[in-house]
């Protein structure tokens, strides 16, 4: 890590952490709230890595005053939560539970308050169990539900939210969920998921209508991306690059964008009718952009299932999650969406960025995290080359505020910029939080 001062931002750059529902709210039968496909998941025995549930999480339903107390003490300009479905609509139709709807508004309030800026995410993967029940995002209903939902949170809160993001990271929800099996609803049906794809983009884009008829602000959506790196130079190396590459970065953001589908070996697009392209297409205000680590790509074996193959990338430093630290990944990947998308590109906010490591309080009580200031230190500085090139970036937001429930992998996952001891609930800000404020926001 350099010691040099981190670079000058311009002005109004939005510095935010990150968190999403399921992870942090526990209280998952409170005041009317229906369940969730993850509450299904994280119940069956097998599915979570230490066989833990968010039934608690971190309480921050209970305790969010506490949370975002230390939003206002980190001094971040926003903070990204999401909005839990099943406690807007138990069983993911009909009507509002006011008492939901009621949650949101005290947290929005309270942002505000303190002068944070609430981003908020309408789906960050917790679908009501009972969609999922009548066929999930594979269903093309589903797409129309979501826009329902999406009316009646912003009619309660349009006046106040002021970046919407409609979807989180559609693309892990659909490989991770329904095409590998180890994510909620937990399907495995490989290529055969991409109806989920288009349905998620179609919900994303009758929420998108939806939001404007209510005169709510500006709407992004949050897409997880992974540069390619090729682990060889043959032309079946760089044909699985390329495939991946449409895979991962192109079949949520070219449609989006305008361009229609990608050209990828084995995705069948009969779930598209006319029109849909138009709907997905609705103009953005931002794109969030999610980046944790490149993949590590070369062409697949003889009767691989999969047009490549996945290999780790060596020489670099590794997270807990065994994820390689490559800074310069994210500037790459800013520089390729503006060199691919050009002009129809909106004005991109860093709506993830973070890494887990095994953060444990010391005999002082003191939680130091140096390898996370040097993973956020060497990213922040990766967003600011990218901006020196010509990308318009307009903010960053840490994944995550708390340490919290990390899916499949439990609580076995840290990435806060806040510990929480789980069995006391006890939040203690951990060393690069003061960072992220001393030498990021405030100078
Ligand atoms: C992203 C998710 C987020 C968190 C981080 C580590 O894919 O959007 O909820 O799990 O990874």
């Amino acid at each position: 890590m350099t010691t040099a001062p981190m670079p000058e931002f311009p002005a109004g750059f939005r510095w935010g952490a990150s968190t999403s529902a399921y992870q942090i709210e526990g209280a998952t039968t409170a005041d009317g709230r229906g369940p969730s496909i993850w509450d299904t998941f994280a119940h069956t025995p097998g599915r979570i890595a230490d066989g833990s549930t968010g039934d608690e999480a971190c309480d921050h339903y209970h305790r969010y005053a506490e949370d975002v107390a230390l939003l206002a003490g980190l001094e971040v300009s926003a903070y990204r939560f999401s909005i839990a479905w099943p406690r807007i609509q138990p069983t993911g139709a009909g009507p509002a539970n006011p008492a939901g709807l009621d949650f949101y508004e005290r947290l929005v309030d309270d942002l505000l308050g303190h002068g944070v800026d609430p981003v908020a995410t309408l789906f960050h993967w917790d679908l009501p169990q009972a969609l999922e029940d009548a066929g999930g995002w594979l269903d093309r209903d589903t797409a129309h539900r979501f826009a329902e939902y999406a009316d009646l949170v912003a009619a309660r809160l349009g006046d106040r939210v002021k970046l919407w993001i409609t979807l989180n990271e559609p693309f892990i929800h659909m490989s991770l969920g329904h095409g590998m099996g180890m994510h909620a609803p937990g399907r495995m049906l490989l290529f055969d998921a991409f109806p989920v794809a288009h349905h998620q983009l179609l919900g994303h884009g009758l929420a998108v209508a939806a939001l404007r008829a209510r005169g709510s602000g500006p709407v992004a959506i949050a897409n997880n991306y992974s540069p390619v790196r090729l682990a060889g130079d043959s032309d079946a190396d760089r044909a699985a690059g390329a495939a991946y590459d449409a895979l991962h970065n192109r079949l949520f953001t070219d449609p989006l964008l305008g361009r229609g589908y990608p050209e990828l070996p084995g995705l069948d697009t009969a779930a598209v009718r006319d029109g849909d392209l138009d709907v997905i297409a609705a103009p953005l205000d931002v794109l969030g952009v999610n980046y944790y680590n490149p993949t590590g790509v070369r062409a697949a074996e003889e009767g691989s299932p999969l047009p490549f193959e996945m290999v780790p990338l060596a020489g670099y430093p590794r997270t807990a999650f065994d994820w390689p630290v490559v800074p310069d990944g994210l500037r790459d990947l800013l520089l390729q969406l503006h060199d691919r998308y050009g002009d129809a590109l909106p004005p991109i906010q860093v709506t993830e960025s973070g890494c887990a490591y095994d953060d444990e309080p010391d005999t002082d009580g003191r939680v130091h995290d140096p390898e996370r200031i040097a993973y956020l230190d060497g990213h922040i500085r990766a967003v600011r080359a990218a901006m020196a090139e010509g990308v318009e970036v307009t903010g960053y937001f840490v994944w995550s505020l708390l340490d919290n429930w990390e899916w499949a992998e439990g609580f076995t996952k840290r990435f806060g910029l806040v510990h929480v001891d789980y069995a006391t609930q006890r939040r203690t800000p951990k060393s690069s939080y003061a960072w992220f404020r001393d030498r990021v926001i405030r100078r």
